[in-house]
């Protein structure tokens, strides 16, 4: 018996190939969490927020759309399933707006380059009972 899906941290920041590859060979759906990389937007130096890059600035500008559906984009094209985050229905319905146009290999490969092998959520062996204190009354 295996999960259907794998909800992981995966953004052009940082990709986790390895867990994803592990999925695919095993049936196994990989579920992108921040995927327009919301994990980068406030931390310092360089690889801060994915949607201030340059490449996919660039990317977003040639297709006329944003940074953040170029992003969804690439998730979707690699076959994630891809769950973004927002409050403001203008940007929800961004994010849903995005099977409208198509990234080529070259732009594809452009995004796959980004990866910095930098997580920017906690390491998922640090998160124990002991280290976030929580009951889990059923268990
Ligand atoms: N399994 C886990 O461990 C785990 C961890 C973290 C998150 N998650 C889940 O994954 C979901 C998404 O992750 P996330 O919230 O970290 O990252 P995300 O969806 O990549 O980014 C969310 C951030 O992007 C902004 N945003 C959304 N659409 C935008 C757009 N079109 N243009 C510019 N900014 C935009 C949002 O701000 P506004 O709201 O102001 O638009 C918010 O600051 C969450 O809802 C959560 O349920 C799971």
């Amino acid at each position: 018996m295996v999960p259907a899906v794998n909800q992981i941290e995966v953004h052009p920041y940082f990709a986790q190939r390895q867990v994803q590859q592990f999925g695919a060979a095993h049936g196994i759906l990989t579920q992108a969490w921040s995927p327009i990389g919301g994990i980068t937007f406030y931390r310092e130096g360089s690889h801060g927020s994915t949607l201030d890059d340059p490449v996919i600035g660039a990317i977003a500008r040639a297709h006329g759309k944003s940074p953040a559906q170029v992003t969804l984009r690439w998730g979707l094209q690699e076959g994630r399933s891809v769950i973004p985050k927002s409050t403001k229905p203008t940007r929800i319905a961004e994010n849903i707006d995005v099977f409208d146009f198509e990234l080529s290999a070259d732009e594809i490969a452009a995004v796959d380059g980004l990866d910095t092998g930098r997580r920017g959520g906690p390491e998922p062996g640090a998160v124990t009972l002991e280290a976030y204190g929580r009951e889990i009354p059923d268990a």
